[in-house]
């Protein structure tokens, strides 16, 4: 299995922070916040990934990471989003990268303590996606349930139909790239990855998986970006072996 991490777009929600850098290479505590999604993937058995940039600073990558020989991967490659076109859009510059084979991809921004390496494993085909219980899910995309099943996901919900949260990894095969370009842009403009894992709930292809571990998406706010900042050096403190690069 292959891993992408999608590291573009303007970082609009922390701005000035975002004004001159890429939000994917700003601190969360001791490490770039690219790194832990990285790390992420590498925990998973992940060690041929492509970062799909963006925005300002995008030459930054390459001097911060190289060839990812730091991180113990096998290769590393980095790929340019032109245009702001949304999550499934910078998902599509992978397609070359996958080719036939089936791959995780991860935000850039979502920090996790917690391993996805099970869950990963258990995919087989369709789509995965990764929920976690919140108490603000009005800002991210949120599941309907009918018992076990998904019936849907609303992208950022007035009036959230349950708690749990759509965290940013996801598990394709190939095919996703067949349903990208029959996407229309949301109303902010952008083809969005909630509509992508809805049209494989209406094939009735799509899986999940709950994830136990802390959850935090760095990019939702400054107040995000520092609460999940202090919770990565608390428990960095308590185990110097939480997020280690190798
Ligand atoms: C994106 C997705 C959303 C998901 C979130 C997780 O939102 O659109 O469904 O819950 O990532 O971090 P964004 O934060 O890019 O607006």
């Amino acid at each position: 299995m292959k891993g992408i991490v999608l590291a573009g777009g303007l970082g609009t929600r922390l701005y000035p922070l975002t004004k001159i850098t890429n939000k994917h290479l700003l601190p969360v505590y001791d490490l770039p916040m690219i790194y832990y999604p990285i790390m992420t993937l590498r925990e998973a058995g992940i060690d041929e990934i492509l970062i799909v940039t963006g925005g300002n600073s995008a030459g930054e990558f390459l001097r911060l990471m190289g060839d990812g020989r730091e991180f113990g991967l096998k290769g590393l490659g980095y790929t340019y989003q032109e245009r702001e076109g949304g999550i499934a859009d910078a998902l599509y510059h992978a397609k070359n990268f996958v080719g036939d084979d089936s791959f995780c991809v991860i935000l850039g921004d979502n920090i996790l303590n917690g391993s996805i390496k099970e869950g990963v494993s258990n995919f087989k085909d369709g789509a995965m996606i990764f929920l976690k219980e919140v108490e603000n899910p009005g800002e991210y995309g949120v599941v309907v349930m009918e018992g076990k099943r998904v019936k849907g996901i609303v992208e950022k919900p007035k009036v959230p139909p349950s708690n749990y949260a759509v965290i940013g990894v996801y598990v394709y095969t190939s095919e996703v790239f067949d349903i990208i370009p029959k996407l229309t842009p949301s109303a902010r403009g952008e083809l969005e990855i909630t509509d992508v894992n809805n049209e494989y709930i209406k094939q009735g292809r799509l899986t999940y998986e709950i994830f136990k571990g802390f959850w935090g998406d760095a990019g939702a706010s400054v107040d995000a970006l520092l609460e999940v900042n202090n919770y990565v050096a608390r428990r960095k403190k308590e185990d110097q072996n939480l997020w280690r690069i190798q």
